[in-house]
């Protein structure tokens, strides 16, 4: 792998948990691994008053608690420098611009900059606003990127507004949307289950597809961050954007090549043929739900509206399922259901792929009503891995169908390092790379499809989030939702299902 360029990484945020939980463990980790580049530093900025030292040693305690010399340790955290700096007042900015000067020359690293912005989203405007006056966006002596976290917009009119505003001081080039479920290397497998197999694409379509199934469960609540969800909401958190994504990987055409804009066209193109779901079709396709105070496990579970930072009369869904159909010759007529949700069972993202039944049942009177139901399922998280079930003979008299599993699970390879979906995002970012990003367009055309739902809840209040208990499976009502057979309720463990589940 070429190593990247030397650069400066600007993190505006610091102080920030992204930093903390997400940022400094990915870069420790690519340290570790022997891949940042020959020079490198990491210029934390935020309004809080530290020195370079004092920003080290901050930082030390989220070194991920690995096996680590303390002479890996005191490398890695020399690269970290800092400067406090009011981010939001674009006077600060001349500043901020010497520092970089004065770390290229002391340290000889060439004017490469990524600015990386880990902040609330209210400062997605001044930041670039304010690097572009100071000229910190002109890729002259050096390039200039920047990476900016969801959420990209809270609905169809703030994202394009985001768009356009980003466009005015950097090129889409230069722009690094994070979708930290691309950065995941079972994420990125499903490109290779598909396009490297010469067995699944050519039933990958509508002639043996019977229906599509994504589910991304999590047994967390909302936690510290009820402020932040309850204007959010499980559309705007996680449909808008990762699940999404997964669609558009699951549904694709093949690209021409492996490269960003190749890729990102097919995406794009996915989201094209998505089929609107009118604002009168809502209550029938999208059912939401929201986590209600639950007693059945040993210590009762807060509800939903008891959560720290939540309105306690919150119609802010955390679960949310709905059925959808993709437009074009090959998805045409195939039902696509994704559900997600908060405090679940399980926390467990897969993509389940239901193949149609044989044209004529030989072996109907199987008491198995699921043995002639082939899925594929491609596990996300945990247990990473694929499964596919098929019907065997049962061994002895007659021909009674049994489902078995063959499985593959990634923890069977020995000495493979799977890395953090941050750690491989930034690696990108910093190899110029931005085929695991998310393009301007198909961010605004994802915004497009989820629109209309998000104007169906607003205008009519009538339609109903649902409470279901914390720590089930959602609303039963989305059985109802699930023409096509029944939601898989799937356990930590991947295979063994049907005998164990684990949680
Ligand atoms: C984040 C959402 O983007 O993704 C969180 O804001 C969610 O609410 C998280 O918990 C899920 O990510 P993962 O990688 O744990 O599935």
């Amino acid at each position: 792998m070429k190593q990247p360029e030397s650069h400066i990484l600007v993190i505006f945020g610091a102080s920030g948990d992204l930093t903390k939980r997400k940022l400094i463990p990915a870069l420790y980790e690519l340290h570790t691994q022997n891949l940042l580049p020959e020079k490198l530093a990491v210029l934390g900025v935020a309004r809080t008053k530290l020195t370079d030292l004092e920003f080290r040693e901050n930082m030390k305690e989220f070194l991920p608690d690995q096996q680590h010399t303390q002479k890996d340790i005191d490398a890695f955290l020399e690269h970290l420098y800092y400067q406090p700096l009011s981010t939001a007042d674009a006077v600060d900015y001349p500043i901020l611009k010497k520092r970089l000067e004065l770390l290229s020359k002391e340290l000889s690293i060439p004017e490469n900059y990524i600015f990386y912005l880990s902040t609330p989203p209210n400062l997605y405007e001044i930041i670039p606003q304010s690097l572009a006056e100071v000229g910190l966006n002109e890729p002259v002596s050096g390039y200039k990127r920047l990476i900016i976290e969801k959420p990209f917009g809270t609905d169809l009119k703030s994202a394009k507004e985001l768009n356009k505003n980003l466009l005015n001081y950097f090129n889409e080039d230069q722009l690094y949307r994070i979708d930290h479920y691309l950065g995941k290397e079972t994420v990125q497998n499903m490109l290779v289950t598909r396009f490297s197999n010469g067995i699944f694409e050519p039933i990958w379509n509508r002639n043996f597809i019977h229906h599509v199934e994504i589910t991304s469960a999590e047994t967390l609540g909302v936690e510290d961050r009820g402020g932040y969800y309850d204007h959010s909401g499980a559309m705007r958190d996680m449909v808008q954007n990762h699940l999404m994504q997964l669609v558009g990987l699951v549904a694709m055409e093949p690209p021409v090549v492996i490269e960003a804009d190749a890729i990102r066209n097919e995406t794009l193109k996915v989201f094209q043929s998505l089929r609107p779901i009118t604002e009168a079709e809502v209550a029938k396709n999208v059912i939401r739900g929201q986590y209600i105070r639950s007693n059945h496990g040993k210590e009762p579970v807060i509800g939903y509206r008891e959560e720290h930072g939540v309105d306690p009369l919150s119609k802010t869904e955390t679960y949310l399922a709905m059925k959808f159909f993709i437009d074009n010759f090959r998805w045409a007529g195939v039902p696509f259901y994704i559900r997600t949700g908060k405090k679940l069972p399980a926390r467990v993202t897969e993509v389940v792929i239901h193949f149609k039944n044989t044209p004529h049942h030989l072996f109907g009177n199987t008491d198995n009503a699921d043995a002639i139901n082939n899925q594929l399922v491609l596990r996300i998280q945990p247990d990473e891995g694929i499964l596919l079930k098929i019907g065997m003979k049962v061994p002895g008299a007659g021909f009674h169908v049994q489902t078995v599993n063959m499985d593959f699970h990634y923890s069977e390879l020995s000495d493979v390092y799977l890395p953090s979906a941050y750690g491989r995002l930034l690696l990108d970012c910093m190899q110029g790379d931005a085929t695991l990003y998310s393009r301007g367009d198909a961010v605004e055309k994802a915004w497009e499809f989820v629109q209309p739902i998000l104007n169906a809840w607003q205008n009519n209040p009538e339609i109903p989030v649902y409470g279901y208990p914390a720590g089930t499976w959602g609303p039963e009502v989305v059985d109802d939702l699930m023409e096509e057979g029944m939601w898989r309720y799937p356990c930590k463990n991947l295979s063994h299902d049907g005998e164990y589940c684990e949680l």
